[in-house]
């Protein structure tokens, strides 16, 4: 039975990146023509995600990482929200300067005074960067114009881009999809566009707007923008193994990768490619080490949030980092049903403690006695 989750990499068959170490991956640096630059120590970002990537989740994403994460990315906020002093967007826009870094602010609108206005907030702000999002796919993003709609107005996204790039000192970059739908794949021209006009990174996410999450992200996408634009460009899309990670550097001309929703399944998996890239064996994160990184990750949220928002965070975390754990789904549905943080942790130190003393049974046992009954008599593997 896997008591962790099952992380496959997609590799074509016959693939290999080999144990490493690939002395050749490395980081590289955003901003070489603006008047400050992000040094971006390993070519690994974590990817922003609305709803997770606040600054409890990047710290804890950190922690786990070691030195893995070369470069942190808000949750997208609105600069309608962010330009009205909006206590939303500013909770979303609060990161710590000391450790949270470098990092970059994700902005959304369309409207080109507040993303300058917006622009200038974030290099007051501390942050490394301002990243301009033109993937969000939310009807009630783009209808207002932002979001992935700034792939079909390539002239007012191009006017956005370059006056913000000259309203701050700090690096102005740009997160792409491929296009808006399969028969408007654009990104070339998008990314051409946004570098003339003072972008100096590009993110691609390799699928297109109508595709939402569905479908593979196309990386020959990814690598035809990095061949037509000289600054970096990070890839993003289902990269979800260390080996993938590599092999994307490898067979693209990507200076980075983006790793979102692999890194909520699986919090260390910065450290895991850190791993491969040196040579050293891959460590996979013990029992204890999953309960720790719960404890630190809701200790993160205590004071920065009101304490009834934090078990459903907590639940979202766990729920996808149980995925493919043998009794896993137990656990959840434990998890679920408790009220309070201080509940829950009873079942998941409980878990995590069985998993480490090869007792899951006799937890099973505690937790719903008539399943465990049916395992201990027959010692049946449930794996959910
Ligand atoms: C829950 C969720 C929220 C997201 N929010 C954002 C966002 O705020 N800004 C953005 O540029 N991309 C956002 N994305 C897209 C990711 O940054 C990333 O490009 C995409 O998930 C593909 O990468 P992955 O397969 O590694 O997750 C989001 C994705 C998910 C799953």
């Amino acid at each position: 039975m896997p008591n962790a989750p099952d992380l496959t990499p997609e590799l074509p068959e016959g693939v290999d990146v080999g144990p490493g170490p690939f002395p050749q991956i490395g980081g590289f640096v955003i901003g070489e023509q603006s008047r400050t630059q992000i040094h971006v120590a390993r070519p690994f970002v974590l990817a922003p995600m609305s709803g997770v990537t606040d600054s409890p989740f990047r710290q804890t994403i950190q922690a786990a990482s070691e030195q893995g994460v070369g470069l942190l990315v808000t949750e997208f906020i609105s600069v309608e929200g962010l330009t009205r002093a909006n206590l939303k967007a500013a909770a979303r826009m609060s990161f710590d300067p000391v450790i949270e870094r470098p990092i970059e602010v994700q902005i959304f609108g369309a409207d080109l005074e507040r993303m300058v206005h917006a622009a200038v907030l974030i290099e007051e702000s501390g942050a490394q960067g301002v990243d301009i999002n033109c993937g969000c796919p939310a009807p009630k993003v783009v209808k207002r114009g932002g979001g992935a709609e700034l792939m079909r107005q390539c002239d007012t996204l191009a006017r956005i881009v370059e006056a913000t790039a000259t309203a701050v000192r700090i690096p102005v970059t740009v997160k792409i999809r491929a296009g808006w739908s399969a028969d408007s794949i654009n990104a070339v021209a998008i990314a051409k566009a946004c570098e003339s006009a003072g972008a100096q990174a590009i993110a691609v996410h390799g699928r297109t707007r109508m595709q939402l999450y569905a479908g593979k992200a196309d990386w020959q996408i990814v690598d035809d923008v990095a061949k037509a634009v000289r600054v970096p460009v990070i890839g993003s899309g289902d990269v979800c193994t260390p080996q993938e990670a590599v092999w994307r550097l490898q067979t693209t001309a990507a200076k980075g990768v983006m790793i979102g929703r692999a890194a909520i399944m699986n919090p260390w998996i910065f450290r895991q490619i850190d791993d491969l890239i040196a040579g050293r064996p891959v460590r996979d994160p013990t029992p204890a080490d999953r309960a720790q990184l719960l404890h630190r990750f809701a200790d993160l949220m205590g004071g920065r949030m009101p304490d009834h928002a934090i078990p459903g965070r907590l639940k979202q975390l766990l729920a996808r980092m149980t995925k493919g754990f043998s009794h896993g789904s137990l656990l959840r549905e434990k998890v679920m049903r408790a009220a309070t943080a201080q509940d829950m942790f009873v079942w998941i130190d409980g878990f995590f403690d069985a998993v480490a003393a090869d007792d899951l049974p006799h937890w099973v046992q505690m937790a719903r006695p008539e399943v465990a009954q049916v395992e201990l008599d027959d010692h049946a593997g449930i794996i959910t």
